[in-house]
């Protein structure tokens, strides 16, 4: 097995770590980069033993499906997928024409962070509008939804909204109705990246049901804030999850023991969704903690979930504050030149957030 020896700047890791499990290996990069909580190994593992009846047909995954139909309502059908960029990837495949393409954000996770998988894998074009906070508008919606009978464009079928956005910010309830509305009106399907709809449930004090109610497809994820080490879900009509399920098959996505995967999901959704409120309040700490200082602006009454963004305010430029960051063993991201991210999650207490202010402060005055 290899050694971790990573020097990826643009995610902090450049520590030169060289053993393979380093236990204080901590930091506020990524939410991706929790460890597997515990209690949901110990599901996992209670839940190994016997004949596994594979493909998903196993009590395990039936049960996850009813959980996760509680919270978006009777009428979605769910099934579960290894990750979120698989997740993304059936969906809007499915929700597309061969020739169709998607509007999203320019910080869409579709469009930055998936290895181009939307396009490479399922052949779709995106078309990306930049933002200021990572949200949609229906005016910016309206810059690429045109179009649709010229045979020379590839039509626009779909918008991809991400909730809570890849910035941590937070679409509201009328905020989402515009844009499906407007979506609706143009032919568009809406497809919402719920990554974080947890984070969004816990922060806007709604359930999933009212946040996802005016989409046509949802990715979730168990993987976050939530502790399970592997495992997203897709949601939506039975009609539009019959074709995701095949789409699924079709790019490699069957899951075997699925049962395994699901045992552990329900463990995180049943006892670590409301702890995201900590993760949120420890993300305010931190941008309060750090408000002032010299080489990065933070504004603490932005930060509405577990995402601080930071920008920078002089010239040294977001990579090389991250490795000095990193020199201190505060691990954050540069998300671009001039935004530098750091993101709370279940490996980092208020202890860690004091922790982390404490060193990043010199670096940063
Ligand atoms: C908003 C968003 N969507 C999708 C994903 C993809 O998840 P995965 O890494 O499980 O493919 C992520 C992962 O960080 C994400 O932040």
């Amino acid at each position: 097995m290899p050694e971790r020896t990573g020097t990826d700047a643009r995610n902090g890791n450049n520590r030169g770590v060289t053993t393979i499990h380093d236990t204080s290996f901590r930091g506020f990069a990524s939410d991706n980069y929790a460890g597997i909580h515990p209690e949901v190994l110990a599901a996992i593992t209670a839940a190994n033993g016997g004949h596994q009846i594979a493909y998903g047909e196993d009590d395990y995954t039936a049960r996850l499906g009813e959980v996760i139909r509680a919270e978006f309502g009777e009428q979605a059908e769910v099934f579960p997928v290894f990750n979120g960029t698989g997740a993304n990837v059936v969906s809007l495949t499915a929700l597309l024409p061969r020739w169709g393409s998607v509007v999203a954000t320019t910080t869409a996770h579709i469009h930055t962070d998936e290895g181009g998988a939307p396009e490479k894998v399922a052949g779709l074009k995106l078309f990306v509008v930049p933002t200021p906070d990572g949200k949609l508008t229906p005016e910016l919606l309206a810059t690429e939804a045109w179009g649709m009978d010229d045979e020379h464009r590839a039509e626009p079928a779909a918008v991809s909204i991400t909730q809570t956005t890849e910035l941590g910010t937070l679409y509201t309830p009328a905020e989402v109705r515009a844009i499906a509305d407007a979506a609706h009106a143009h032919g568009l399907a809406v497809h919402m990246d719920g990554a974080r709809i947890w984070n969004a449930a816990v922060a806007s004090g709604r359930s999933p049901a009212e946040i996802a109610a005016p989409v046509d497809s949802a990715s979730v994820c168990f993987s976050k804030g939530l502790g399970a080490p592997v495992g997203s879900a897709v949601v939506g009509s039975a009609e539009f999850v019959a074709v995701a399920r095949r789409n699924r098959k079709l790019f490699g996505g069957g899951m075997r023991q699925a049962g395994i995967i699901a045992a552990g999901a329900l463990h995180a959704l049943r006892n670590h969704v409301e702890r995201l409120a900590d993760d949120h309040r420890n993300a305010r700490r931190l941008a309060e903690g750090l408000r002032s200082t010299r080489l990065l602006c933070f504004d603490p009454e932005a930060v509405e979930t577990n995402i601080v963004i930071a920008k920078t305010t002089g010239s040294a430029a977001a990579p090389e504050i991250v490795e000095k960051l990193a020199e201190t063993g505060v691990l954050c991201a540069a998300l671009d030149d001039r935004t530098v991210r750091f993101v709370t999650h279940l490996d980092v207490d208020s202890e860690a957030v004091d922790a982390a202010i404490s060193a990043a402060d010199p670096v940063l005055s």
